[in-house]
């Protein structure tokens, strides 16, 4: 069963009750670099959904989306880097995704002030769908191969 199929059978533990997701090591694309900035962009979704940071204190949201924006920007460039050097075939089309989720992020940036706390919560979980569910394990998992190192 894929990941993905797992995580919706419920072959992969549920979250803590406080988190939207939690990192399983099943998630590894075999490269040590792009699984710990998976690792943060999964942290940062937790801490925006959240709130709160992991030591419990209150988070400026978009100052966190920011943050979330910083480590998202390397992350997609890292990865790219790897898939060229790796000659990976769907290159060009994973760097669309990449600039697509980016966009969104920017989108969600601009429009988070206005935004109130249901609405905000509703559009975070459906971003970490979106980059977690809809690409981590999906685009990145097809094509671990040229990620592994
Ligand atoms: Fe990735
Ligand atoms: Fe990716």
């Amino acid at each position: 069963m894929t990941l993905l199929g797992r995580l919706l059978h419920g072959a992969v533990p549920p979250p803590p009750p406080d988190d939207l997701i939690h990192w399983d090591e099943a998630y590894s694309v075999g490269n040590a670099l792009l699984d710990n900035e998976h690792r943060d962009i999964v942290a940062v979704l937790n801490d925006l959904y959240r709130g709160r940071g992991t030591d419990g204190r209150p988070l400026d949201p978009e100052h966190t989306l920011a943050r979330l924006r910083d480590v998202a920007e390397v992350h997609f460039a890292n990865e790219e880097a790897v898939l060229a050097r790796h000659r990976c075939p769907r290159l060009d089309s994973h760097q669309s995704e990449h600039r697509v989720l980016w966009s969104e992020l920017s989108t969600l940036a601009a429009a988070m002030p206005a935004m109130d706390a249901d609405t905000r919560e509703r559009a975070l979980a459906s971003m970490l769908r979106k980059i977690v569910l809809g690409h981590i394990l999906v685009a990145d998992m097809r094509d671990q191969d040229y990620l592994r190192e």
